[in-house]
């Protein structure tokens, strides 16, 4: 006879049992992870070289599939959770963090419009706002969570861009006798400026990189003489992208005299926060958001600096309806699951399926609180700055920019003139390849630096100091 019995999903004691398993496998790595390297130093291929090109054609057990993760995939990869991983900003695993991850997966949901899933729009709100309590935004400022801030940026963008050609989102750009648009942010920006002007269709050379002072911020009177020179050779400048924590150093834009300009000159002002915003909470960094309240759109990434789990990345916008008119489109699939008055979040983004971020944002802040956060980016700045006093130290060492949040920039100086840049690198590489520790290489000012960020919960100054003896010993062998 046939056997019609559903082929669903693994029995329930079974499940349980491998989640007792996996419980212990998580609690196991987060326990033992100093005890890895943190940084394979196998060639490209090293992975895929052990995994089968060909699907499986029968399912396999899980015990044979965690059993695989430990063996090829745990060993092929960089742990950015890793107290001895410095690189980027630090990162921001930590054992909430992951409680909130966990509950996320079996709920599974999809929270596209408020029908779909009413507590995971309706707490999305809410963890909008709580951040933005905390950031001291005036209410306003509206929110969405996207993934990245790369993201966030573009969505912005296309709202100043609507601003400075209504009816954009209905007809496009060609045949409407349109100027160009420009863009400026600075020579420190992100990248992401020019990513979003190539999707919206500004074109990668509009976006105009402004020079930075020797303290890595945009010079205002350039800023102005850049804007005036592209007006009077026809463009349009509609926007600009300041930072408030580049990538490289950290630095922070003067925003106040940016705003003014952008108010006189009636252009977008969109602040890119993605690490550094979230610094305003402590009351010692709280300089770092004057201005914002005459910005039009802020993006802050608590992925980098609040201990939300990659990915998790909001975007403010002052009347959020703004944005909200440039992309609402309502499918007829979706009509019956609309209700209006409500937030429907794919209203507000070309994104129509959306994960329930906002639930490990939830559990992460409940458990550490206001207080637990600033004492953790305090701690951060704390041992960014004792870096700093034993690269003073060491004359062979100097600081390339000036400590700023959790961001430490700083060079080897005892080489040959046309070697130093070469030495930089070369430190890096041995560091990271070594497996002890991880760190990052940048340019500034066209020279070669490296560059620590501190970010994770299980560094401790112990672990700092063992990176700067890493760091002195690979120099001396040089
Ligand atoms: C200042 C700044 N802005 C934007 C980004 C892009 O962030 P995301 O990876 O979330 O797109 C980064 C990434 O490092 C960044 O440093």
């Amino acid at each position: 006879m046939k056997d019609r019995r559903s082929p669903g999903d693994t029995p329930p004691e079974e499940f349980r049992k491998q989640l007792h398993e996996l419980a212990d496998w998580i609690a196991d790595f987060r326990e033992n992870i100093e005890s890895l390297r943190v940084a394979p130093n196998e060639k490209p291929g090293a992975v895929r070289e052990q995994l089968p090109a060909q699907p499986p054609e029968k399912g396999e057990p899980f015990e044979k599939i965690l059993n695989d993760v430990d063996r090829l995939i745990v060993p092929g990869m960089v742990h950015w959770s890793h107290p001895m991983f410095l690189g980027y900003f630090g990162w921001t695993t930590t054992a909430p963090g992951i409680l909130g991850e966990i509950i996320t997966a079996p709920l599974n949901v999809n929270a596209m419009t408020w029908r779909t899933c009413p507590a995971a729009t309706e707490l999305e709100t809410v963890v909008i706002d709580w951040l933005r309590q905390w950031l001291g935004l005036p209410d306003e400022f509206g929110g969405v969570v996207y993934d990245t801030a790369s993201v966030g940026i573009m969505h912005a963008l296309a709202v100043a861009r609507e601003q400075a050609a209504p009816s954009t989102r209905k007809l496009g750009l060609t045949n409407r006798d349109l100027p160009r648009f420009r863009i400026y942010t600075s020579d420190q920006a992100h990248s992401a400026a020019e990513k979003s002007a190539i999707a919206l269709g500004i074109g990668e050379e509009n976006v105009r990189r402004v020079p930075s002072d020797n303290e890595f911020r945009m010079e205002i009177s350039t800023l102005r003489r850049m804007i005036a020179q592209d007006r009077q050779e026809a463009f349009q400048p509609i926007a600009v992208v300041a930072t408030v924590g580049t990538t490289s150093s950290a630095s922070v834009d003067p925003i106040p005299e940016i705003a003014k300009i952008c108010r006189e000159e009636k252009m977008w002002l969109h602040i890119d926060g993605a690490y550094g915003g979230a610094f305003t909470m402590m009351p010692e960094y709280k300089w770092v958001s004057r201005g914002w309240e005459m910005a039009d759109s802020i993006v802050v990434n608590p992925h980098k600096t609040l201990f939300v789990p990659l990915d998790f990345s909001v975007l403010y916008v002052r009347d959020l309806e703004r944005l909200r008119r440039v992309f609402t489109l309502v499918p007829e699939v979706l009509r019956g699951d609309t209700i209006e008055g409500e937030k429907n979040y794919m209203d507000y983004g070309i994104q129509l399926g959306r994960r329930f971020r906002a639930l490990k944002a939830w559990v992460i802040w409940r458990s550490l609180g206001r207080e637990g956060v600033v004492s953790r980016l305090r701690e951060q700045i704390r041992l960014a700055n004792l870096l700093a006093s034993w690269i003073k130290s060491d004359n062979r060492f100097e600081r390339a920019a000036p400590v700023s949040m959790g961001v430490v920039c700083f060079r080897f100086v005892r080489a040959d003139k046309d070697e130093i840049d070469r030495s930089n690198s070369e430190i890096v590489e041995r560091i990271n390849s070594s497996g002890r520790a991880y760190l990052t290489q940048t340019k500034l000012r066209g020279r070669t630096v490296m560059r620590i960020g501190l970010g994770n919960v299980l560094t401790t100054e112990e672990h700092l100091r063992k990176a700067w003896q890493i760091i002195q010993e690979t120099a001396s062998k040089l």
